[in-house]
């Protein structure tokens, strides 16, 4: 699910000096159409797929400030903080999309985080997309796909460490598709001194009509 409007606000709240927004998983490059809106100095995208690549490469080639990057995260988000610079924001989106029988590829979750822990003091605010799906999925018994890849216990300690004690990781939800498709996910949002509101009454309306009303009213229009 590329970045909601209101994800956009909150990193533009907590994000005021913006260098570098790096994104693992582009696809057809929605969330970074999004962030250019914030202005960043630089906009890293690493996808593994060469031909999503190629048409990202044709889409974003008026941007000089954004580079997409062909290859596998696991490896290529080392290599790139190493480098001096500095991320502000990582949206990490590297999942699925499997062409072939190598799942594991396919699911570098858990080696980005360890990654990012040991730069940790180059990255500001980490955002995990997909948080509720993986941790549902996991939850059912899903083994068969990228998520049966992934340990939701390891991803949350190892989430909560990133900036030691100082560590602030939380869920936080989102609603997407039209009222008779309504769907709820979330995504993990790891960072320090961080500033993101809550809309209770909006999650709460949202979660009542998905779990109570969805159903009724499209038996009923149905
Ligand atoms: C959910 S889509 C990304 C959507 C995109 N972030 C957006 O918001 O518009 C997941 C993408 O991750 C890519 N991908 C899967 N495994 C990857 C890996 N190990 N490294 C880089 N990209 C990967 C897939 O090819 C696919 O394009």
């Amino acid at each position: 699910m590329p970045i909601t409007k209101q994800l956009k606000y909150l990193i533009s709240k907590n994000i005021k000096n913006r260098q570098t927004y790096l994104e693992t998983g582009v696809f057809k490059g929605e969330s970074i159409n999004e962030i250019l809106d914030l202005n960043f100095e630089s906009v890293i995208g690493i996808e593994c797929n060469s031909e999503y690549v190629k048409n990202l490469k044709n889409k974003f080639s008026k941007f000089k400030n954004v580079k997409i990057i062909s290859g596998f995260s696991q490896i290529l988000l080392e290599e790139i903080l190493q480098k001096n610079i500095h991320c502000n924001c990582i949206y990490l989106d590297a999942h699925g999309h499997v062409s072939n029988n190598n799942i594991e590829k396919h699911s570098p979750l858990l080696s980005e985080l360890k990654i990012i822990k040991k730069y940790y003091n180059k990255v500001d605010l980490i955002i995990i997309d997909d948080y509720k799906f993986i941790a549902d999925n996991l939850t059912t018994g899903s083994t068969d796909s990228w998520i049966g890849k992934l340990n939701i216990e390891e991803i949350m300690a190892i989430s909560k460490s990133i900036y030691g004690s100082e560590t602030q990781c939380f869920e936080y939800k989102y609603f997407y598709r039209s009222f008779r498709k309504r769907m709820e996910n979330s995504y993990l949002i790891i960072g320090k001194d961080l500033k993101f509101k809550t809309p209770h009454l909006y999650n709460f309306l949202n979660i009542f009509y998905i779990k109570f009303l969805k159903n009724i009213i499209n038996k009923f229009l149905s």
